[in-house]
């Protein structure tokens, strides 16, 4: 594999996206709502960068099978705990890809009425995009490869690396 994006320069994205949402929120209170699972390790380091009242929320959703391939169809596994009406919502991404993911979430979501809702996400790869979907906070936006480490995995694997190391064929 092969570092794409270190540790350190990781954690100063996210300290200055966690500035930008406390600016941009400012007065408020906002809920968190953490993709699972991909999105466990920057949600949780953005949430320490974030200085206004955060409520933490989880939704499993399944897109991919096993493999590197998108499957088109997604499934939430496991949904919010909490309703959203009249919040403002963040949803945390680790990547935007097909984009068929967060076009479902956005969809849902705003069925439920949240006072508003916006996307951010850690990694964008637009050249892969289907759906007509983008996030409103971008830490990185990266070549069409596949990528694994903090949170983003292959085949359940890498999710555990401080940082994103692009994986390659043998
Ligand atoms: P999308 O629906 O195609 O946008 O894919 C969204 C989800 O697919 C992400 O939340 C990731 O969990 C997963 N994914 C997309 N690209 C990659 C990658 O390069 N490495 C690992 N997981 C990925
Ligand atoms: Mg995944």
């Amino acid at each position: 594999m092969e570092i794409l994006i270190s540790e350190q320069d990781i954690l100063a994205k996210v300290t200055e996206l966690g500035q930008n949402i406390s600016r941009d929120y400012d007065g408020k209170e906002v809920i968190l709502i953490c993709v699972l699972k991909g999105a466990v390790m920057f949600t949780v380091d953005l949430a320490k960068h974030i200085n206004i009242p955060v409520k933490l929320d989880f939704m499993a959703v399944s897109s991919y099978g096993s493999g590197k391939v998108s499957s088109g169809v997604v499934k939430i596994i496991k949904d919010l705990d909490d309703s959203i009406e009249g919040k403002h919502v963040i949803i945390v991404e680790d990547i935007i890809d097909s984009g068929q993911t967060l076009n479902y979430l956005l969809s849902v979501l705003w069925g439920r009425k949240p006072a508003s809702m916006k996307v951010c996400a850690l990694l964008d790869k637009p050249d892969r995009r289907q759906a007509n979907v983008n996030a409103d906070y971008i830490g990185f936006t990266i070549p069409d490869e596949f990528i694994i480490g903090y949170g983003l995995d292959y085949d359940q694997l890498y999710r555990n690396l401080p940082y994103v190391a692009m994986l390659k064929e043998d």
